[in-house]
């Protein structure tokens, strides 16, 4: 099956009310682990590269790998790139079969990012490339600074309608409360969904929520038991993502929780069986812990069955 585009994905999705995961790749076997758990789940999924994977991984490897796997299992899947802040990186990903591609100018001041956005709406649109773009700042609501000030980094409703308006970007990833990695909240985890309600009522393009990680506690106790330092590592419940989902979350983005469930496996892999020295039986084991992991995501976002 020939990749398809984000827009192919996310547009049934939040007209359903369901999300699609957005996993992050930078080898083999993570790939593997997505498209074994979305084909036998018959789910939508979005393969996600970060800049710094395709430097690692190359950018010709990672689309041959994720073609081929496509071609194979027939799962219906986007190739996308994930936080796209260089021009020619995006540039590459659009020239380089790319499905879709996200520009990420939250960084910037409101107008910069919406002169960036437009650019590579302007660079992707002609060739039927899906542009996600990002307004708002992704940090955990209570991370060093007072709610007061936290609220003022969450994406404000008028200005994301203002902002897709003006750029037509075709998705919109909102800040309400997430943040990237192991270590999102240091008290009780807490999503702004009232602020998500009404960015909803007045964006209509799919939502996306970043930084959805939920650190799971088995996933957390096997990594732990096996030596990883991951004290205090916390990330979002998984009622607050189905809570979030019927507000038009349509994409929701992991990867945390692919890296610690890799890294206990290998971990385990390597303590209970010191003789072995195999990659493919380190990683091996490190691919089921990961398809584990997705296929959890995919139950709870709603995509099942929905390829
Ligand atoms: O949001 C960022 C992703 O988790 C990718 O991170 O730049 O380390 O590949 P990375
Ligand atoms: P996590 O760090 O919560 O997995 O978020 C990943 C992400 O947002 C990638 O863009
Ligand atoms: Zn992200």
């Amino acid at each position: 099956m020939p990749l398809v585009t984000g827009n192919d994905l996310l547009t049934p999705a939040r007209e359903n009310g369901y999300a699609v995961g957005a996993f992050n790749t930078s080898n083999v076997e993570i790939t593997q682990a997505i498209f074994e758990a979305a084909a036998e789940l018959h789910s939508p999924v979005m393969v996600a590269t970060s800049q710094s994977a395709i430097k690692y991984a190359g950018l010709g490897n990672i689309r041959a790998i994720v073609e081929n796997l496509a071609s194979e299992t027939g799962v219906s899947v986007a190739l996308h790139l994930d936080h796209g802040t260089d021009m020619d990186a995006i540039k590459s990903c659009i020239e380089g079969g790319w499905t879709s591609v996200m520009i990420d100018g939250s960084h910037h001041p409101f107008e910069d990012n919406i002169d960036v956005t437009r650019r590579v709406v302007a660079m992707a649109r002609p060739r039927g490339i899906s542009v996600e773009a990002e307004l708002g700042r992704l940090v955990g609501i209570e991370d060093e600074i007072a709610v007061r000030e936290g609220e003022a980094i969450l994406t404000e409703p008028d200005e994301a309608a203002e902002f897709v308006e003006r750029t037509g970007c075709d998705s919109l990833a909102v800040a309400i409360g997430t943040s990237h990695g192991a270590y999102k909240f240091k008290t009780d985890p807490r999503l702004a969904i009232d602020r998500l309600e009404e960015i909803a009522s007045r964006v209509s393009v799919p939502l996306v929520l970043h930084g959805a990680s939920a650190v799971p506690a088995d996933v957390l106790e096997l990594a732990e038991r096996y030596g990883a330092k991951l004290g205090g590592a916390r990330g979002v419940p998984a009622e607050s993502i189905s809570e979030a989902i019927p507000h038009g979350i349509a994409k929701i983005n992991i990867d945390t929780d692919l890296r610690l469930a890799f890294t206990g496996r290998i971990r385990q892999v390597l303590q209970e069986s010191p003789e072995v020295f195999d990659p493919r039986k380190i990683l091996g084991a490190a691919r089921d812990g990961m398809k584990e992991v997705v296929a959890a995501k995919i139950r709870l976002f709603g995509s099942a069955n929905r390829a």
